[in-house]
């Protein structure tokens, strides 16, 4: 893309998420309109968006219901009183929300973005036992490769290389473990090497103290370890560890939330209700920022009293709840529910793995990972030795905006989450422009014609 001088002075001007802008200079991409799984760039050229933008248009780009929803919310009320009262619409939301989330996760709180859910799941952790006699259950355990936002806390139980040490020293009591992948080497049997995982959290929760520890905080399929996507046994012994030692279950579900899984949340799809679900991304399709912290139902008496007893929420964001946004995410909820979504996606999300699994023709594919339409590809040298290839992924960044795909590489592993409403020809034309992308990536680092090889 050829940049006008304008637009190359307003670039320099700000900043892109995670990426440098003098390498964006070289390859820029300004994106003018976006409908359902295509979005175009100022120069007029398609992309198929295998990602949802960043795993957000789950009901595909501009969708009709979600858009008409804010318009008529539009026409009554933008923003109501947050200090006095709470829009009538927010109280739909809340309980559109409470009625598809597990078990009895009821008690709703509307947030702008998915840093601001997971953030305020830990502030209300820490006053939940301050306020239920355990005051000293501060510390929270999540884990390594894991990434659960950009603010304070979020960042600290973050796990992800430099985005973290970058803003060292973390906030005190927050702790690490790391995720199943990473023992895999050691285990020949993937079942052992979740139970490992797992039993390290109560290694760590004992060896800390119960008495100091809040909250465990996992994303059911971690993205930025690579779709790493445990067992439904390990959120077992996670569940029955945290009950043991009173500690609360936090999910941080922002990405995995709505549909993508082939449930409405990844907890349904492992079998697995924690204490307290944060969720964002696909909850507005990208209308409008919206996320949500959703905690069991009776945690809130906790928070129940008098004025003069200072119990309540100490907790608020001025967007938080806010009417428009609220009416976009009563419009996705009913389109996943009434069209079936999550089902749909069970279902492609089968024909997507098979079709990725094909990959491993080329002999640089590891693994295929994930559930429904939310899957991720690891990227080898070569499977047997399972060294990492980041220059394949680094090479694969360009082919794929070369060839007209968003993708999310990392580089050792790259993810997809086409839309829900994603259909087996959607998939097909994916998965060629993906198989395109990693044969040229694969040429232009190993200087040679990519060969399929015999299995
Ligand atoms: C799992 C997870 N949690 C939290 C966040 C933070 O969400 P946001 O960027 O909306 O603040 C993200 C963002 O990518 C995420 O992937």
């Amino acid at each position: 893309m050829k940049l006008d001088a304008r637009r190359e002075a307003l670039l320099k001007r700000t900043f892109l998420d995670f990426r440098q802008t003098a390498e964006f200079l070289e390859h820029p991409l300004i994106f003018k309109r976006a409908e359902g799984l295509y979005c175009w760039d100022i120069e007029g050229r398609r992309y198929f968006d295998a990602i949802g933008g960043v795993f957000v248009a789950a009901l595909g780009h501009g969708n009709p219901r979600v858009l008409d929803a804010m318009r008529r919310q539009m026409e009554r009320m933008t923003f109501a009183p947050p200090l006095h009262g709470i829009a009538d619409v927010t109280l739909d939301f809340i309980e559109k929300l409470g009625s598809v989330a597990p078990g009895n996760l009821k008690y709703v709180k509307p947030f702008s973005g998915g840093s601001e859910s997971t953030e305020s799941a830990m502030k209300f952790a820490r006053q939940y036992f301050k306020q239920t006699g355990h005051p000293g259950k501060y510390k929270f355990i999540s884990r390594y490769h894991g990434y659960h936002g950009s603010t304070g806390a979020a960042m600290s139980a973050s796990g992800t290389g430099t985005r973290k040490t970058k803003f060292e020293p973390q906030m005190p009591g927050f702790l690490k473990v790391f995720p199943p992948t990473h023992y895999r080497s050691q285990f020949a049997d993937w079942d052992e090497c979740n139970r490992f995982a797992a039993r390290a959290i109560e290694d760590v929760i004992v060896a800390e103290d119960p008495d100091t520890v809040a909250g465990v905080m996992v994303e059911p399929i971690g993205n930025t370890g690579g779709i790493i996507t445990p067992t439904a046994e390990y959120f077992q012994i996670i569940r029955e560890i945290c009950d043991r030692y009173n500690v609360l279950l936090i999910f941080d579900e922002v990405i995995t939330g709505f549909g993508k899984t082939g449930r409405m949340f990844a907890a349904q799809t492992f079998g697995v209700t924690p204490d307290i679900l944060c969720c964002g991304k696909g909850i507005s399709n990208g209308a409008i920022p919206l996320a949500a912290m959703i905690a069991r139902e009776d945690m809130a008496a906790a928070f129940w009293g008098r004025p003069e007893d200072d119990v309540q929420f100490a907790h608020g964001n001025t967007f938080a709840g806010n009417p428009l946004a609220c009416a976009a995410g009563i419009a996705v909820i009913d389109e996943i529910v009434e069209r079936r979504l999550a089902e749909h996606a069970a279902e492609m999300g089968e024909y997507l793995a098979a079709k990725l699994e094909s990959l491993k023709k080329y002999g640089v594919v590891r693994e295929v990972r994930g559930k429904g339409i939310l899957r991720g590809v690891e990227l080898v040298k070569d499977p047997r030795t399972m060294e990492p290839y980041p220059e394949l992924g680094m090479a694969l960044k360009s082919t794929s905006v070369e060839n007209g795909l968003i993708l999310r590489v990392d580089p050792t592993w790259f993810a997809v989450a086409p839309a829900l409403t994603a259909e087996k020809q959607d998939i097909d034309e994916m998965c060629a422009l993906i198989e395109r992308a990693l044969v040229q990536a694969l040429e232009r680092v190993s200087g040679r014609q990519a060969i399929v090889q015999e299995r």
